[in-house]
C-alpha cells in the first residue's frame, strides 16, 4: 500500500511548518508551527499522557487557527529549528496529519526534515513517535540543507546534479551557512548568523516608528512584517538608492493600506527607504546589531575557507539559497557579487605575493 501512495513530506520550521505530498511542486499547507491548548488543562494532560492516556484529548488547535483562540495558551514546540517540547510536537503532528493532510499515516512513507547538527536523541525520539504513535510504515529524516541542494536541481536548469554546495538557510530566527560535500554536512564548519527574518521585521518596525506614520501600536509588528514580505528588496548600493528615491519619490514609494483591527478605521502609509534598508542588514549587520558586524558574504567566504581545500571550489561554485528570508529580490545577486569580490581580492594578493609568477586559476562563484 505505502509504496503506491505518495510520501508525506513535513518540514517543521521554527516559525512555519510546510507540509504536503512528494511529487508536488509546492507545499499543500504552510502554517505557523504553534499549538493552542487549554492552559489549565495542559499540566494535567501532560501527566496523563505519561500514563498513556492523553492521545484522546482533542481540544487543541494548530497553525493560524491556534492564533485566534482567546482562552487558550499558544505554544511553539520548536526553538531554533530543534524540537523543544515533544508532547506538543506529537499533538501538532497529529492534527497536521489527520486534520490538514487528511492522510492515513499507516499508508504513506514519511519524509521529515531536521536542522544541521540535530542530536541523535532527537532523531530517535522523532522516529519513536512516528512508528509507535502513528504506525508509519517507513520514515526518512533528511537534513534541510541537503534537501535544498537537491531542490536546486530543478530550479536552476544549468549545471550538473551535485550534492556539493554551500547552503544559506535563513528562516525567522537564525541564518545558517552550511557546507555540504557529496551529501554530507561538514558540521564543524557550519556558521550561524544572528540575523534573520524577525530581525528585519523589527528593524523595519523601528524605522516606521521613528517616522511616526500612524500605525496602531499593537499592529506595528504585523504591519512591518507584511511590508517586508510585500515590498522589500536588496539594492546594489544604499547611497545611490537613497538618491534615486529623493530624485523621483513617486516612482519608488509604495503605499501600504490596512485597517485598525479594533476600530476598523483604515490607515495608509508610504513605504520608502524601508524597502531596501530592511534586508540590507544582512550586508551591514551593524545597522541593527552592535555585537555582530560581519556581512553575510564574509561569513560565507570564511565558512568555505575553513573547509578542506579539495572541496572549496565546489562550495564556491554552488551557493544555494533556502528559507523565507532569502526570497528578497536580488538577494542572491548581491551576495554573489560580494563573495566574488572577496575571492577575487584574495587571488590578486596571492598573485602579487608570488611576484606574478603564479597565475591562480579563477574561482567560479555561483
Ligand atoms: N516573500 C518574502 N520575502 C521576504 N521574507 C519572507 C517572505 N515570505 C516569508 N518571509 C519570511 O521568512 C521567514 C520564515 O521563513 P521559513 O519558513 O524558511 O522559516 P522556518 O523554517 O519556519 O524557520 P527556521 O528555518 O528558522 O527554523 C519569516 O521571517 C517570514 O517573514
Ligand atoms: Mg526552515
Amino acid at each position: 500500500m505505502a509504496g503506491r501512495l505518495p510520501a508525506v513530506v513535513i518540514d517543521n520550521g521554527t516559525g512555519y511548518t510546510k507540509m504536503g505530498y512528494a511529487g508536488n511542486t509546492e507545499p499543500q499547507f504552510i502554517i505557523p508551527s504553534c499549538i493552542a491548548v487549554k492552559e489549565s488543562a495542559s499540566v494535567n494532560d501532560q501527566s496523563m499522557r505519561r500514563l498513556g492516556k492523553g492521545m484522546d484529548d482533542l481540544d487543541f488547535y494548530i497553525g493560524d487557527e491556534a492564533l485566534n483562540q482567546p482562552s487558550y495558551a499558544v505554544k511553539w514546540p520548536i526553538r531554533h529549528g530543534i524540537v523543544d517540547d515533544w508532547d506538543f510536537m506529537e499533538r501538532f503532528w497529529e492534527q497536521a496529519i489527520f486534520k490538514y493532510l487528511r492522510s492515513e499515516p499507516e499508508d504513506h512513507y514519511f519524509l521529515l526534515t531536521e536542522p544541521p547538527l540535530n542530536t541523535p536523541e532527537n532523531r530517535e525520539y522523532t522516529a519513536e513517535i512516528m512508528f509507535e504513535s502513528f504506525n508509519v510504515p517507513g520514515l526518512y529524516i533528511a537534513v534541510q540543507a541537503v534537501l535544498a541542494l537537491a531542490a536546486s536541481w530543478t530550479s536552476r536548469q544549468v549545471g550538473e546534479r551535485t550534492l556539493t554546495g554551500t547552503v544559506i538557510d535563513s528562516g525567522d530566527g537564525v541564518t545558517h551557512v552550511i557546507p555540504v560535500a557529496e551529501g554530507y554536512v561538514i558540521g564543524s564548519c557550519i556558521k550561524h548568523i544572528p540575523i534573520a527574518g524577525r530581525d528585519i521585521t523589527y528593524f523595519i518596525q523601528q524605522l516606521l516608528r521613528e517616522r511616526e506614520v500612524g500605525i496602531p501600536p499593537e499592529q506595528s509588528l504585523e504591519t512591518a512584517k507584511a511590508i517586508k514580505e510585500k515590498f522589500c528588496y536588496v539594492c546594489p548600493d544604499i547611497a545611490k538608492e537613497i538618491a534615486k528615491y529623493d530624485a523621483e519619490p513617486s516612482k519608488w514609494l509604495k503605499r501600504f493600506e490596512s485597517s485598525n483591527s479594533i476600530t476598523r478605521q483604515e490607515f495608509a502609509i508610504d513605504v520608502g527607504y524601508e524597502r531596501f534598508l530592511g534586508p540590507e542588514i544582512f550586508f551591514h549587520p551593524e545597522f541593527s546589531n552592535p555585537d555582530f558586524t560581519l556581512p553575510i558574504s564574509d561569513v560565507v567566504d570564511e565558512v568555505i575557507q575553513n573547509c578542506p581545500i579539495d572541496v572549496r571550489r565546489g562550495l564556491y561554485k554552488n551557493i544555494v539559497l533556502s528559507g523565507g528570508s532569502t526570497m528578497f529580490k536580488d538577494f542572491g545577486k548581491k551576495l554573489q557579487r560580494d563573495v566574488k569580490r572577496t575571492v577575487g581580492a584574495r587571488l590578486k594578493v596571492s598573485e602579487e605575493l608570488s611576484g606574478g609568477r603564479i597565475k591562480p586559476k579563477p574561482i567560479d562563484v555561483m
